[in-house]
């Protein structure tokens, strides 16, 4: 645990990530006391700009919309502890400046020992020169620790990703290096733990026994407004799927860890994930949002290119060959421009033996993400009163009700603490990542053109629930949609 004389550096720091996130985020672990005392963070950039201008532009997106004088308070002495130093990416010279200037820092520190933690909140071109150059140049040796924090794109496909990973190593070891995967630092994801092994009811009906069909869902309801250009090499697959979405999975299907170590719960995500073969083109499908309702269109950027076929909306199957899963279809979809903002895991039980009961609805175990986060078990019981037939009703654990005074921390607050900690639980080791690549690489290769012709993406318009061809899609992976659709009583407070 870094408990004084640490310095964090921020690169990339005139761009999106570091003003939208990371340094939000630093902001909150100030606020709360959790950075390590006397902490300080060096923004790091080509831009040129003054102190000043940096401070102003690290604390733009810092939430105070109610004027709240001590938040104000706050800002202002976080921004002390901001300073900036503008350089190139790839020249030794600039590092070698960024060096003293992290030195001059230090030399005002009491003891010797000093911390450094570099965040890279940068695009994929620079990101090997970065890692190179920070460790030749700014690296501390004498005592205290160095750690690295990475984040995605993580190359293209396996292939890519080897390279780019293969160079990080050469420079950062395991132990330095924290990849962010920031859906780990959700607090429902971090549940799904606790869910799974803290309850014997839940374990007990957590395999192919009971379960139907799982579908891991994300819905967003913008487009790539302003990102096209990094959404058109990537596309949605890139963008969610094979990483926030297949770790979530793999939390959700993995043996119980022999203990909450990292390493422990590590090993267990790369084993169920390893059982699972690469996803095939029969099973998927692909969709790019039309402008609809006023809304434009992703052909309507002028940062992608007119005839772009890059799907913003994907759903696909993933199966597990192992004894506990086999034959339980897991259905990851996620979509921009759709017709809602909502992430969530549904899992469908079986139906319960036939004779007794005639059309009944499915029990559903729902674990709601975001917004709002929750727990809901959609079970039937007898209609109350002189009936005897059962409707679907729920028992509900919805968090801004049941737990009226917690504050739900950013995922990225979260795991930079983590990181400031030495706890890489939530960080994605390497073999993790290669494994993740191998199941989405041939998908990816066919969908790029590297097969032959393009496929292309079914049409839905903005602001739709995707695809039409969805609802066919789940059916006919075996979820069954209840006859009397039942709605759950929370939707309007969530
Ligand atoms: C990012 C994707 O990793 O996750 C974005 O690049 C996406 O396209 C974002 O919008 C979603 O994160 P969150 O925390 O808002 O669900």
């Amino acid at each position: 645990d870094l408990k004084d004389n640490t310095i964090i550096v921020v690169f990339g720091a005139s761009g999106d990530l570091a003003k939208k996130k990371t340094l939000p985020a630093l902001f909150g672990l100030y606020r709360q006391s959790r950075l390590p005392r006397d902490c300080k963070i060096v923004g790091y950039a080509r831009t040129k700009m003054d102190r000043e201008e940096f401070q102003k532009r690290a604390t733009a997106y810092i939430n105070n919309a109610d004027n709240n004088p001590d938040i104000a308070n706050s800002i202002e002495a976080f921004k002390k502890s901001l300073t900036y130093v503008h350089g190139g990416y790839e020249d030794s010279e600039s590092f070698e400046s960024l060096n003293k200037h992290l030195e001059e820092i230090e030399s005002h520190y009491q003891s010797k020992e000093c911390n450094r933690i570099f965040y890279l909140a940068l695009p994929p071109s620079v990101f090997i020169p970065v890692a190179k150059n920070a460790k030749l140049y700014c690296h501390v040796t004498k005592g205290g620790v160095n750690r690295i924090i990475i984040e995605k794109p993580f190359g293209k496909d396996l292939q890519s990703a080897r390279e780019l990973l293969g160079a990080v190593k050469q420079y950062w070891t395991e132990d330095e290096t924290f990849r962010i995967d920031h859906y780990l630092g959700k607090e429902m994801v971090k549940n799904l733990l606790v869910l799974r092994f803290a309850n014997i009811a839940m374990g007990a009906a957590w395999d192919k026994n009971s379960i139907s069909n799982v579908q891991i869902t994300f819905k967003e309801p913008f487009g790539t407004e302003g990102r096209g250009g990094y959404f058109d090499e990537f596309g949605i697959i890139r963008d969610v799927l094979q990483n926030h979405l297949l770790q979530v999975l793999s939390i959700l299907t993995m043996e119980r860890p022999v203990s909450f170590s990292a390493e422990d719960i590590r090993d267990e995500k790369v084993k169920v994930l390893r059982s699972i073969p690469p996803v095939e083109r029969g099973e998927t499908l692909l969709g790019q949002y039309v402008s609809a309702n006023g809304k434009p269109g992703y052909l309507d950027d002028e940062t992608v290119p007119p005839d772009s076929v890059c799907p913003t909306f994907a759903a696909t199957t993933l199966w597990i060959n192992n004894p506990r899963w086999e034959g339980v279809p897991f259905i990851l979809k996620a979509g921009k421009a759709l017709n809602e903002a909502k992430v969530e895991v549904r899992i469908q039980f079986k139906d319960v033996t036939q004779g007794i009961f005639k059309d009944i609805a499915r029990n559903e175990l729902v674990i709601r993400i975001q917004p709002s986060e929750a727990v809901y078990l959609k079970l039937n019981t007898k209609t109350p009163g002189l009936y005897t037939r059962a409707i679907p009703t729920e028992m509900d654990l919805t968090y801004k009700r049941r737990f009226t005074e917690a504050i739900i921390p950013e995922a990225y607050e979260a795991l930079i603490l983590d990181a400031l900690k030495g706890d890489h639980s939530n960080f994605v080791r390497h073999d993790e990542l290669d494994v993740a690549w191998k199941i989405f690489t041939p998908i990816l290769h066919w969908i790029d053109g590297l097969e032959g012709p393009r496929p292309h993406p079914l049409p839905y318009p903005y602001g739709s629930r995707g695809p039409k061809e969805m609802d066919a899609y789940i059916k006919r992976h075996g979820y069954k949609r209840a006859e009397d659709s039942y709605i759950w009583p929370m939707t309007s407070v969530a």
